[in-house]
């Protein structure tokens, strides 16, 4: 079968991983046509958009997707490079990754974290986490106000003592990010890290909160996990504040599984889980939905690398692995992963964050050439 594959390499060095990406898929006899689709910081900065409609409508046409990394700024630095035509015409940056998962309901973003042996970057040999982030909502739900209008002041002062503290400010002086939960988010992230537990013959689930201090939306979480918990019996659960999980993960990350949090939690735990592994040249991704998947390393566009082709192109090629799992091709992923990991464990090909001199296409010609 043939699959059609919207291919996003982004800017910076998203464009030399996906290059790299593609002798791998290539070398395992992957079939598929792959379509260009635009992407990027060159297009918020042309056109006010980082993600132009046409390639939302590529993206319902095609099985899944490989991503490599867009630059993103905060909104002022952005409004300022637009061009001249554009400027102060009320447009506003919002990173295309988080857009693309909220158009698509891709609500799992998986990133397994696995220490391959002989990675001299491992922290710990024998970590082999995989984490389940939500990715739809939280605080990446986008409701948020700066300046606060008066009127959402007067009804928080209304609704919330807490919210006495801030009732004299003026609305410029304050600014609200909403946390924003819902009970069906939740539950079927929490239920994907389950099933994928089960699956996998894994043994255990750890739910990471804040329930402590942020009661409602955490408080939730945690509920709704203990009630989803009750039909995988045979699988352990146990949960953490997410501040402990960043010591503990680091203490004893072997005594980690599966991990399960809301967006932003995850979003930190997954960096600090790839730095166990060998860092962001390792951490892969998967942004999962019921029709769609987007697949992308979990660095960034790193300007300062770009063009050099020297970034590691490892946490790109496992990610084609997870694409090629998620369609159903779980032959071919294996392949990758047993050829990336031969490679590891050689030692003879390193790109510089491994302490060796490779490029980038080099570390994946000689993947490629395992396969
Ligand atoms: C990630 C990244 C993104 C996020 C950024 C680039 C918006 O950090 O995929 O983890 O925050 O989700
Ligand atoms: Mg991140």
């Amino acid at each position: 079968m043939s699959y059609r594959i919207a291919w996003l390499p982004g800017d910076g060095v998203g464009i030399e991983v996906l290059e790299a990406a593609r002798l791998v898929l290539d070398a395992v006899g992957f079939d598929a046509e792959y379509i260009d689709g635009d992407i990027g910081w060159s297009y918020w900065c042309s056109e006010g958009d980082a993600l132009p409609i046409r390639t939302i409508e590529l993206l319902h046409e095609v099985d899944a997707a490989m991503f490599g990394a867009i630059t993103s700024k905060p909104v002022k630095e952005a409004e300022k490079e637009l061009s001249d035509d554009l400027k102060g015409t009320g447009l506003v940056y919002r990173s295309p990754i988080v857009r693309m998962r909220q158009l698509f309901d891709l609500f799992i973003c998986l990133r397994p974290c696995k220490a391959y042996p002989g990675n001299p970057l491992n922290l710990r040999n024998g970590v082999d986490i995989v984490v389940f982030r939500e990715n739809t909502e939280d605080l990446y739900a986008g409701v948020e106000f700066s300046p606060v209008p008066e009127m959402l002041s007067e009804q928080l002062a209304t609704l919330s003592k807490p919210f006495a503290a801030f009732k004299n400010l003026k609305g410029d002086e304050y600014a609200i990010s909403c946390k924003i939960n819902t009970r069906g988010g939740s539950e079927r992230i929490i239920r994907a890290a389950f099933e994928f537990a089960q699956r996998h013959g894994r043994k255990k689930v750890t739910v990471v909160h804040k329930a402590n201090v942020v009661r409602a939306t955490d408080g939730m979480f945690l509920e709704i996990a203990r009630e989803v918990h009750k039909s995988f019996p045979k699988i352990e659960m146990d949960d953490a504040n997410i501040d402990a999980m960043t010591m503990w993960l680091l203490k004893n990350p072997l005594n980690y599984d599966v991990l399960v949090a809301p967006n932003l939690y995850g979003d930190v735990i997954s960096d600090l889980s790839a730095q166990l592994v060998g860092g962001l040249g390792f951490g892969c991704s998967g942004n999962i939905g019921s029709k769609l998947g987007v697949f992308e390393p979990s660095h960034g566009s790193a300007p300062k690398y770009a063009g050099l082709y020297k970034v590691n192109p490892i946490a790109t090629i496992l990610s084609t692995k997870l694409m090629l799992e998620w369609l159903g091709e779980t032959e071919k992923a294996a392949q990758i992963e047993a050829a990336t990991a031969q490679v590891i464990q050689e030692g003879r090909v390193r790109t510089y964050d491994m302490g060796g001199n490779a490029k980038t296409l080099e570390m994946a010609n000689a993947i490629a050439g395992k396969i």
